[in-house]
C-alpha cells in the first residue's frame, strides 16, 4: 500500500561549502557553554595592566585572523584543535567510524517499533557507521560505564514531543550497552512505549538512576477555549502558564527539553486550536510570535523554578525534515551524509530558542543539533516504519542521530566539571 516512494538521489552536492559556517554565530557567552572564553589577561601587577590589554587585544585579533584563514580553507585548523574552550561542538561533519553504531537495536527493549529500522526491514546499514566530528575539536567516546556510575542516584529527564521520546530511548540504549543484567533496567509502571502515553520512565536497579520522559510538545498549557469565543475555537494554547505537569521535572539533574515540530498550522488551527494569552484570544498572533512567547514563559519558570547549581538544562534546537516537496508523499534522501544543509530546518525557530536562551539569568545550554541533522537525509525511517504504510522523513532510525546528541549532552557536562 506504500503510495510512497523514497526517492533516492545519489547526493552529486558533495561540495566543500559547509553551510552555517559564514553565519553569525550566537556566542551569548555566559549560556552558551561551549563558547565560554578563558579568561588569559591575568594581570598579575597593576604597572603592566595597560601593556597586558593591548597584547590581549592584539591575540585577539590574531586567533580571529586565524580563524578567519581556516575558514578560507587554509592549514590552520589543527593548530588549534587542542583549545577546546573555543570550539563550537555543533559546527562539523560526519565522519565514517568503525565503533559505530554504538549498540544494537534488536537487544534493546526501548527502542520503540517505529524507530527500529532494522526490525522494519531496513537492509542497508551504511547509515549507521558515520560519527559526529566538530570541526575543531574531538567528542569523547561515550564510555557508557563511566557514566552509569556518574548517573547514580540522579534522575534525568526530557521534555517534549516524539523527538525528544526518540532521544530519551536512544540514551537508554546506550547505557544499556553498560550494565550487566539487562532485566535490571525497566519502565517503573510496566508500561509499553506509545506515542500518546504522558509519561514514562526507566530505572536502572544496579545504579539507582531513572532516565524519564514527559511528553509535552507545545511546554505550555492546552485547554478549553474562554466562552463567548468564535466556533471555529474548540481549545486553546495558553502561551503564559506552564503545562499543568511542570512540577514533576524540577529536582531533576539533567533536564532537556525542545519544542517545535507542533508549532504548525495544521497541527494548531486546522484542529481548532487557538493561542490565548490571559484571558484573551490571539487569534491573528502568528506562529512564531506564539513560539516565542510560549519560550518566555518556560524561561521564566526555568529562572524561578530551576535550581542550576543542582540541574544542567539543556535545550535542544529543530530536528531537519526531508521532505519532498509539500504533498509529504515522498522523502528526498542521500545515499552518505552530505556536506551541505538540506531539508527544512525551520531555522527561525533555531534563531528564537537561542535569543530567548541568551537573556536567560541562569545557565542553559542550546543543543544546537539543527545542522547536525541538516546532512543526514540519509538517517531518516522512511519506509522502514510502523505500520509500514506511514512514510516518516522527520524522525531518525535508531541507533543513529539521535545518539549523537547524547554523545554532546555528556561530553558537554564533562568538559564543564559535572559533579
Ligand atoms: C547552530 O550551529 C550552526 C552550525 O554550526 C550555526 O551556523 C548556527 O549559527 C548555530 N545557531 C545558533 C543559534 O547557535
Ligand atoms: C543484533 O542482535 C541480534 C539478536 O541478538 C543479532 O542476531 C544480530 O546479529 C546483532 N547485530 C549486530 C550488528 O551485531
Ligand atoms: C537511590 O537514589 C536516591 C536519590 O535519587 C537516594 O535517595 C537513595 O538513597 C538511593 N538508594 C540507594 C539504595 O542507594
Ligand atoms: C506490552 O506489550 C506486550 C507485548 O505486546 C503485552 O504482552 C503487554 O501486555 C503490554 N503491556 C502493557 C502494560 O500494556
Ligand atoms: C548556588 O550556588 C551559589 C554559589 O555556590 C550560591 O551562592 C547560591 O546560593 C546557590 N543557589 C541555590 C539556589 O542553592
Amino acid at each position: 500500500m506504500a503510495s510512497a516512494v523514497l526517492s533516492r538521489s545519489v547526493s552529486a552536492r558533495l561540495s566543500y561549502r559547509a553551510v552555517g559556517v559564514n553565519s553569525p554565530r550566537v556566542s551569548t557567552a555566559a549560556h552558551r557553554k561551549w563558547l565560554v572564553p578563558g579568561s588569559f589577561v591575568n594581570v598579575l601587577v597593576i604597572v603592566f595592566f595597560l601593556v597586558s590589554l593591548v597584547l590581549a587585544m592584539a591575540c585577539v585579533v590574531y586567533l580571529y585572523w586565524f580563524r578567519y584563514l581556516s575558514r578560507g580553507g587554509s592549514g590552520f585548523i589543527s593548530a588549534f584543535s587542542s583549545t577546546a574552550e573555543d570550539c563550537d561542538v555543533f559546527q562539523g561533519s560526519w565522519v565514517p567510524h568503525d565503533s559505530y553504531p554504538l549498540y544494537n537495536s534488536s537487544v534493546c527493549p526501548f527502542v520503540e517499533r517505529g524507530f527500529n529500522c532494522l526490525a522494519n526491514g531496513r537492509r542497508d546499514t551504511d547509515y549507521l557507521r558515520w560519527r559526529w566530528r566538530p570541526r575543531l575539536c574531538e567528542v569523547p567516546r561515550f564510555d557508557a560505564r563511566e557514566i552509569l556510575e556518574r548517573l547514580r542516584g540522579r534522575r534525568i529527564v526530557f521534555v517534549g514531543d516524539s523527538m525528544s521520546r526518540t532521544q530519551w530511548e536512544s540514551l537508554i540504549c546506550l547505557l544499556m550497552t553498560g550494565v550487566e543484567d539487562p532485566q535490571s533496567v525497566y519502565e517503573v509502571n510496566g508500561n509499553n512505549i506509545t506515542k500518546t502515553i504522558q509519561f514514562l520512565g526507566v530505572h536502572f536497579r544496579s545504579f539507582n538512576f531513572t532516565v524519564e520522559f514527559f511528553r509535552s510538545v507545545f511546554l505550555v498549557q492546552q485547554g478549553p477555549p474562554p466562552s463567548h469565543g468564535p466556533k471555529r475555537v474548540k481549545m486553546t494554547l495558553k502561551l503564559d502558564k506552564m503545562d499543568t505537569i511542570h512540577q514533576r521535572w524540577v529536582d531533576s539533574d539533567i533536564l532537556i527539553f525542545n519544542s517545535g515540530h507542533w508549532w504548525t498550522a495544521t497541527k494548531l488551527f486546522d484542529v481548532g486550536c487557538y493561542f490565548q494569552v490571559g484571558g484573551s484570544l490571539k487569534l491573528g498572533m502568528p506562529i512564531t510570535s506564539a513560539f516565542r512567547m510560549a519560550l518566555e514563559t518556560w524561561a521564566s519558570w526555568v529562572e524561578s523554578m530551576i535550581n542550576t547549581n543542582k540541574t544542567h538544562v539543556f535545550f535542544r534546537t529543530f530536528e531537519p525534515s526531508h521532505w519532498s516537496g509539500l504533498a509529504q508523499n515522498a522523502c528526498e534522501v542521500t545515499n552518505r551524509p552530505t556536506l551541505e544543509a538540506q531539508g527544512n530546518v525551520r531555522s527561525e525557530f533555531t534563531d528564537i530558542i537561542a535569543e530567548v536562551v541568551g537573556k536567560i539569568a541562569v545557565p542553559v545550554t542550546v543543543l544546537n543539533v539543527t545542522m547536525m541533522g541538516a546532512f543526514r537525509s540519509d538517517a531518516h525511517i522512511g519506509t522502514w516504519s510502523h505500520p509500514s504504510s506511514i512514510l516518516d522523513c522527520s524522525h531518525w532510525c535508531l541507533p543513529g542521530v539521535p545518539d549523537a546528541w547524547n554523545e554532546l549532552v555528556f561530553a558537554s557536562l564533562l568538559r564543564d566539571g559535572w559533579r
